[in-house]
């Protein structure tokens, strides 16, 4: 088969593929697999009983039944949905928004394909514009997303080894917060030059992979700075506020139209209705439109016909804070315990679990790159993300030594069952041990 450059990119081996592909085994073998990658939601009985209760009024009315599952929607997305979102937003945090700065995709990572590219690539004037990611490792989603090969810039946090963590306790997690040892990285405002060649800068908050969330300070200071250089700040919401909020620090939503917020509706626990929310000033929302009806004709109509009253009514806040965040508190909370049960005495370090639903876990001066420990603990059942991919866009000219760094991580999804995350840490531990050895 004679491919394209478009169709040898997006079909070559990737990251995001294989993570997927893992995932999609892991679950079709039923529990014959400890799954502690990818990046699947709970599944929270309370919030599936309220979804069920949602679907089951909206197929006893027949017309709205008919024209969420028989129309298409514009391309911009349903409108009662975009409304009622708008009005949340104004309500919750005084934003200064309208319908027009609302569009729905089939889902978070197609807006991603669709504000990369519409920012990153060649420019007027033989100019290539990049995608800056401040802060790298982030979400290995983004990573093939340009058309242009060369459309992603990272750049090195710096890191704060911290004896003690954040107070959980203060978050209703309760742990010790001088219990595990921690670290945690920061934004290098001293390496984060916007050049020329810059068309965006995007970082999620929560971090995917590692749980970080960076300060409103640290976020206002980005978003001066994308600002003054008349570039987008991309901040991706996937697992914060309003929804699904898995967040264990408090901070301060923020938004003003110099900014592009992408939401979701996967990690609330409805992946499987594709819906993603871009948040941005009417020209970006525009474009967002004219590139569904190219791309998808419109984004699907169900998730938002699910989730239209709970916006409605400011349910979905309720939501949020009284049964998704405590739900992954507690799991986060076993999940430490447990790690530092089944890693005691080995040389590792946890990033602060500020956010989002995994465990970042670095292993100073590992003998082994996370990729064979990665192969390892599949060979035994357990699955766990590697952490390499997590890295991409990291200039390898710019002078410093190799960052060994970014060989000695692995991320972990810290929401299975408790038993489930108990026999995983326990293999990582035997395997950890060995290496070591
Ligand atoms: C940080 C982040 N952004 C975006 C996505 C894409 O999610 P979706 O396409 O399901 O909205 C994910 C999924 O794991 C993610 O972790």
């Amino acid at each position: 088969m004679h491919l394209s450059r478009f169709g040898q990119r997006f079909t070559q081996p990737s990251g995001i593929a294989e993570l997927m592909e893992d995932l999609g085994r892991a679950l079709a073998s039923g529990h014959d697999t400890l799954m502690l990658g990818g990046g699947n939601p709970a599944h929270i009985p309370a919030l599936e009983a309220l979804f069920r209760a949602e679907l089951a009024k909206l197929s006893e009315a027949p017309e709205r039944f008919a024209r969420v599952f028989g129309d298409y929607s514009p391309p911009q997305g349903e409108g009662g949905f975009i409304e009622a979102l708008a009005g949340l937003l104004r309500h919750e945090y005084g934003w200064d928004l309208g319908p027009e700065n609302i569009a729905l995709t089939s889902g978070s990572q197609l807006s991603f394909f669709m504000l990369f590219n519409l920012f990153a690539g060649e420019g007027g004037e033989g100019t290539r514009k990049k995608i800056l990611l401040p802060l790298s490792p982030e979400y290995i989603g983004y990573t093939d997303l340009c058309v242009e090969p060369y459309g992603i810039l990272a750049r090195r946090p710096l890191i704060d080894l911290c004896e003690s963590g954040i107070d959980l306790c203060a978050s209703g997690i309760g742990i010790d917060p001088c219990e595990d040892r921690r670290f945690k990285y920061r934004v290098s405002f001293e390496d984060l030059a916007i050049g020329e060649e810059i068309g965006a800068v995007c970082l999620s908050r929560p971090t995917n992979p590692s749980g970080n969330v960076i300060s409103d300070l640290d976020l206002k200071r980005l978003a001066a700075l994308a600002r003054s250089h008349e570039v987008p700040l991309i901040v991706d919401g996937a697992y914060g506020p309003p929804f699904p909020n898995i967040l264990f620090r408090d901070i301060t939503p923020l938004w003003d139209d110099s900014m592009v917020l992408s939401l979701s509706l996967s990690k609330l626990g409805l992946p499987g209705v594709r819906t993603g929310i871009v948040i941005a000033r009417p020209e970006i929302i525009a474009a967002v439109a004219r590139m569904n009806a190219i791309l998808a004709l419109a984004p699907g109509g169900i998730g938002p016909a699910i989730l239209c009253d709970l916006l409605g009514n400011g349910a979905i806040i309720r939501i949020a804070r009284e049964i998704i965040q405590p739900y992954y508190a507690a799991r986060l909370r076993d999940a430490l315990g447990q790690l530092s049960l089944a890693l005691e005495g080995l040389p590792y370090r946890v990033h602060e679990p500020e956010g989002a639903m995994f465990l970042w876990l670095w292993f100073p001066d590992l003998p082994i790159s996370t990729r064979t420990l990665y192969a390892r603990l599949k060979d035994r059942g357990v699955l766990v993300v590697p952490g390499e991919p997590f890295f991409s866009g990291l200039p390898r000219d710019s002078g410093k030594p190799h960052w060994r760094h970014t060989e000695e991580c692995i991320r972990v999804h810290y929401a299975q069952p408790p038993r489930v995350v108990e026999q995983g840490f326990t293999v990582l531990g035997e395997e950890l041990r060995r290496a070591y050895a």
